[in-house]
């Protein structure tokens, strides 16, 4: 009955679809002015994921716009943290804060009330599977251990993640322990987000690229390798997307060490790469977000040369990364087009 014609789900199953279905990372966000006016109304961003009505609207702005062939939930990377309490909060125009975490507040984290907290969360994915139309996969997500953890110990964004690179060489054990934790907790968020009704998750390291080869080994990897094993043993039908980005040539191994069903690449991985990684299964990606912002000639060209090599292979059409504020909602619908145009 359900899933029968989800062309993202039928590639993450590991089927070719010509042309390959497609959705945008960010594809609800500030780049749309509908976005901005629900945003507007809602007061704080937590309010915004929080409350099913407003984060189902949004989440379905862009299916209404494009009929992108998947959707997905509207929420935040950082609503773990927020539901650890660590004080979330999101300021107007300086990102994410929260209270950052050291050893003995990784000594004091606990599971207990976590995934009452996001509650909201579920009922949003569920009012979604029941409003998407039935050919849309609904995609849930969380982000990676290792990119979260960067956040808790920071307190903020950073350009390099240095202060969680800096914990976790004086503090290994406490750091493996963190890790350990948000792989656990994060599982059984992924797991309520299933039950909900998301077709697919997708797990988000977007800070993966800051990591040495041990490190990576360690730290992006082993935790996201520990969650999905958690998923599966508890859901073994379970379509996970693993998104590490910047991992250049770590992501040679990175499917088959982690479990993941398909893989997500950046626009720094070269196409022939990448196509050697779609031998061993269906992979997402890879147009810099920023052809999008340039439009014309800049996103035609590279478009068809994503579609020219992956094409006749396993491939979810996305971008390297989220859609930026400054995107022209017109070069979108461009590039969804051109995408579907070709055959
Ligand atoms: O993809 C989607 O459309 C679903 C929604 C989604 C958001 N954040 C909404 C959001 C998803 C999947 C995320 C993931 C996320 N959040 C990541 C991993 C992916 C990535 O982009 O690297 C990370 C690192 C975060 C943390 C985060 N959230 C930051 C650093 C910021 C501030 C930077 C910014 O773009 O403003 C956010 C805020 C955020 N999350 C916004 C949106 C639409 C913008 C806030 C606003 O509308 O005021």
């Amino acid at each position: 009955m359900t899933g029968t014609h989800r062309k993202v789900l039928e590639v993450l199953n590991g089927k070719t679809l010509v042309p390959p279905p497609i959705w945008l990372m960010r594809q609800a966000g500030r780049y749309l002015p509908e976005y901005r006016e629900t945003r507007a109304s809602a007061g704080s961003f937590l309010e915004l994921c929080y409350t099913p009505d407003l984060a189902v609207e949004v989440t379905l702005q862009p299916i209404r716009r494009y009929g992108f062939d998947a959707a997905i939930l509207f929420s935040d990377i950082l609503v773990i943290p927020d539901a650890l309490q660590r004080n979330v909060r999101f300021e107007e125009g300086h990102g994410p804060r929260m209270d950052p975490i050291d050893e003995d507040g990784i000594a004091e984290l606990s599971a207990e009330g976590v995934i009452g907290h996001l509650a909201p969360v579920f009922e949003t994915v569920s009012r979604l599977r029941r409003q998407l139309p039935e050919e849309t996969t609904l995609l849930g997500f969380c982000g990676a251990p290792w990119t979260v953890a960067t956040y808790m110990i920071a307190g903020r964004g950073t350009p390099d993640q240095a202060p969680a690179r800096l914990f976790a060489y004086r503090h290994p054990k406490a750091f493996d322990q963190l890790l350990a934790f948000l792989a656990d907790i994060s599982a059984d968020y992924l797991v309520a987000q299933i039950d909900a009704g998301a077709d697919a998750v997708q797990i988000f390291d977007s800070w993966a690229g800051v990591l040495g080869e041990e490190e990576f080994a360690r730290y992006a990897v082993e935790p996201v390798r520990r969650m999905i094993a958690s998923v599966r043993a508890r859901r073994p039908s379970a379509r996970i997307i693993a998104f590490a980005k910047g991992a250049g040539l770590f992501l040679k191994d990175y499917r088959r060490l982690t479990g993941a069903d398909a893989i997500g690449l950046d626009w720094s991985v070269p196409l022939s790469f990448a196509a050697e990684l779609q031998k061993d299964g269906p992979i997402q990606g890879n147009l810099d977000p920023m052809r999008v912002v340039a439009g014309g000639a800049a996103m035609e060209s590279a478009i068809d040369r994503i579609l020219d090599v992956l094409g006749q292979g396993p491939l979810i059409f996305n971008l390297g990364h989220g859609i930026t504020p400054d995107a022209d909602p017109e070069n979108v619908a461009a590039l969804v087009a051109r995408v579907r145009g070709r055959r």
